[in-house]
């Protein structure tokens, strides 16, 4: 099996072929590399050769995309009930799909307590009071407690996740519940914690620890209730987004989340989302104003913040490139690339060196694969973009685009 290597730059993904793309199917358009979501799956696997994987699917969940996830052989990690309808529907085995409760509305505890009679689901509570709405509806499948364990990580503070009252129940207050939950009958199989989104580099001090309280805290679960089948330590493995940043070293990140985890009688787990997806999608946009001020060149472009709101909700960086025939013989400008969307926030990217942009050139924007069309708005109106997935040669629409039709189909008032 091919593994690939540890990045894909923008600059690898060949301009020919999507300005063939963005012809044929228009702009603003997701692109889904499958062959690269497979290598990324693949690396994961032999780093995490000894533990468990799942696939956290907000990252991306095109049928494409899960499909292929599926086809590797992990599980599925999911955020709503919705997700879990859309995990089964890709195909994924109803035992190897988890539910991350969080704040559960009362229809998503209905859902799954419904299909996991059937299915084998593991529902996964981060408080005693989604416990105890398990137990009103006669919840007979698989449980597993999500610890808050204290130590957070991440790109950016709106993403470190470990340290934030809202999820989990607190550490020390962990093992009571799991004894509560199996007097109560519950079949107690797991315990979670996640500490945050894209660690990278100092923040794997605080996954090191997080997985090290992890350990000591299902050590402690295990001699008091007996035994459970895994303990999941989250997902978060960072990507790099600018392009002199270096990848993570996965077989180095393995080794430490073993060493942190210890001698524990339960499989180790992971649930990473970005890893699997991140730089196996680009957006492309077509620029359709220019615009010299005294600060910087403008340029207008048809993905804003309603396509990829990344840069405008967290700050982050996606690199963009000029995929114009001629961009080699144009002399390069500082550009701040914008989407039309009546927000300041609405920049993809500020003083990006362009080759002077004109009119009409696409652009494409690298790393789009996760938390890209996710979420996406329909904020101003704005239909919701396109989304194709290439397979080696060949490319087939995921999703289509969006029309204002399908906005306002959805209002039921009419004069
Ligand atoms: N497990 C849990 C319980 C999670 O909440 C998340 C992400 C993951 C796994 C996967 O994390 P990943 O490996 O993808 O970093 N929209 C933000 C990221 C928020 C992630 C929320 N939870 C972004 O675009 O950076």
């Amino acid at each position: 099996m091919t593994t690939g290597s540890a990045v894909r730059r923008l600059s690898a993904w060949d301009a020919e072929r999507l300005r063939g793309l963005a012809e044929e199917y228009e702009t603003p358009l997701y692109v889904y590399d499958l062959e690269r979501v497979r290598d990324n799956a693949a690396r994961l696997q032999s780093a995490f050769d000894e533990e468990e994987i799942s696939y956290a699917i907000k990252a991306n969940t095109t049928r494409p995309v899960l499909s292929t996830i599926e086809a590797t052989g992990v599980g599925a990690e999911c955020a709503s009930a919705g997700e879990v309808e859309r995990a089964l529907a890709a195909g994924f085995d109803g035992a190897d799909v988890r539910y991350t409760a969080v704040n559960p509305p009362a229809r998503d505890l209905d859902y799954v307590v419904d299909t996991a009679a059937d299915e084998d689901l593991i529902v996964t509570v981060g408080a005693a009071d989604t416990l105890d709405q398990l137990a009103e509806r006669g919840f007979s499948g698989r449980l597993c407690i999500r610890a808050n364990p204290g130590v957070g990580a991440g790109h950016h503070e709106k993403v470190s996740t470990g340290a934030a009252p809202k999820f989990g129940v607190p550490l020390d207050r962990v093992p009571d519940l799991a004894a509560e939950a199996v007097d109560r009958g519950f079949d107690l199989v797991g315990l979670h914690a996640h500490a945050g989104s894209g660690i990278s580099g100092g923040d794997l001090e605080a996954h090191r620890e997080l997985v090290a309280r992890m350990g000591e805290l299902s050590r402690t679960v295990i001699a008091d209730v007996g035994n459970i089948e895994f303990v999941n330590v989250g997902g978060g493995l960072g990507v790099p987004y600018r392009e002199d940043q270096a990848p993570l070293d996965l077989d180095a990140v393995a080794a430490a989340t073993r060493d942190a985890f210890g001698d524990v009688d339960a499989r180790l787990g992971i649930e990473p989302g970005r890893y699997f997806v991140a730089d196996a999608g680009v957006l492309l946009t077509r620029v359709n104003t220019v615009k010299p001020t005294p600060e910087t060149t403008v340029v207008g472009v048809d993905a804003g913040m309603t396509t990829l709101v990344r840069p405008a909700m967290y700050d982050s960086y996606h690199a963009i490139r000029s995929l114009a025939a001629d961009a080699r013989t144009r002399e390069p400008v500082s550009a701040t690339v914008a989407g039309p969307i009546c927000e300041t926030a609405d920049v993809l990217g500020e003083d990006r060196s362009l080759p002077d942009p004109e009119r009409d050139d696409l652009l494409v924007v690298g790393n789009a694969g996760a938390y890209g069309y996710e979420m996406s708005s329909n904020y101003n109106s704005r239909p919701r973009p396109a989304a194709v997935a290439l397979e080696g040669d060949e490319a087939r629409l995921a999703v289509r685009r969006e029309a204002v039709a399908d906005i306002t189909g959805l209002e039921t008032w009419s004069e």
